[in-house]
């Protein structure tokens, strides 16, 4: 028997990178799953690419409309929801919105970049609380968040600021949960230099890309980028029942980034 038979999942912002990963992991595993995202041309080709056992849903996670539909879509084909990943995020650098740093960022762009990082979060709780509460066996909820959450970003810090939200409004939710006596655990998982398209929009557009990414990776204390794979087995993890006694937790899947601190003494 596989880890996630019998549980039905929805994944958003899945069309690409980590989201599509963590489909393809849950499905790999058993799992019914729904992808859903706002670039819907690719979100079905991805579908296509899965296969069986894999749907495509509509779902801007802006929107209280559309998880009102997209709940209701899952639950009238399946007639049930387990897992939630609420994992579609923007950096700000991904439209024309300028400067990100905390001097020049203007009212919109701040706003813009919470409303889907941090709203989109706050709405998926919401309906995945509604739709899983009366589930008889462990269900989850896994945000994404990231090292941003955890650290400062100088020139990203709407994004910084709506990922640290995320942190916190996870434990509100895996406490909450707890209280009520929902079979809903909460946890969020923090990647950080995870090789992914969003890492085109944040690259000088003038320099070789591979050489700015082989300059970052240098500084990663494992030498290297992770791949979006590396943060879907964490969500396979906090999504099976092995892990129904954890709730609250945040997971670095950052190739020890997190672990040290700048200036500290080097070695003679
Ligand atoms: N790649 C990294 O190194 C890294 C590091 C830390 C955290 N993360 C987080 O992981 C998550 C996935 O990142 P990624 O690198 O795969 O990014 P990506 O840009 O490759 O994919 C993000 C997906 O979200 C979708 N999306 C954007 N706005 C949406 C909306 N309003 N509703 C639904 N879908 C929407 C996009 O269309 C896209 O398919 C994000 O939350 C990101 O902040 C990524």
């Amino acid at each position: 028997m596989k880890r996630l038979q019998n549980k039905v999942a929805l994944v958003t912002g899945a069309a690409q990178g980590i989201g599509a990963a963590i489909a393809r992991e849950l499905l790999c595993n058993g799992a019914v799953v729904f992808l859903s995202d706002i670039d819907h041309e690719r979100g079905v080709e991805t579908v296509n690419t899965l296969g069986k056992n894999s749907y495509y849903l509509k779902l801007d996670v802006r929107m209280e409309r559309c998880w009102e539909n997209a709940l209701a879509a899952i639950k009238s084909s399946t007639g049930q929801l387990d897992i939630l990943v609420n994992n579609a995020g923007v950096t700000g650098y991904h439209l024309p919105l300028g400067a990100q740093n905390p001097e020049e960022a203007t009212l919109d762009s701040w706003l813009q970049v919470h409303q889907t990082n941090l709203t989109g979060t706050f709405l998926g709780c919401k309906y995945g609380i509604a739709a899983m509460k009366e589930n008889k066996t462990h269900s989850a909820i896994i945000n994404i968040s990231s090292r941003s959450g955890i650290v400062g970003i100088p020139h990203a810090a709407a994004y910084a600021s709506s990922k640290a939200a995320i942190r916190n409004h996870t434990k509100s939710v895996a406490l909450y949960c707890a209280e009520k006596n929902y079979p809903i655990t909460c946890n969020s998982i923090h990647p950080a230099a995870i090789r992914t398209p969003m890492w085109e929009q944040m690259l000088n557009p003038i320099e070789d890309p591979e050489v700015q990414l082989q300059r970052m990776a240098a500084q990663i204390p494992l030498k290297q980028f992770g791949t979006p794979r590396d943060v879907a087995y964490a969500a396979v993890y906090l999504a099976s029942n092995e892990a129904s006694y954890i709730t609250g937790i945040e997971l670095n899947i950052d190739g020890g980034i997190l672990a040290g601190a700048a200036a500290s003494p080097t070695s003679n």
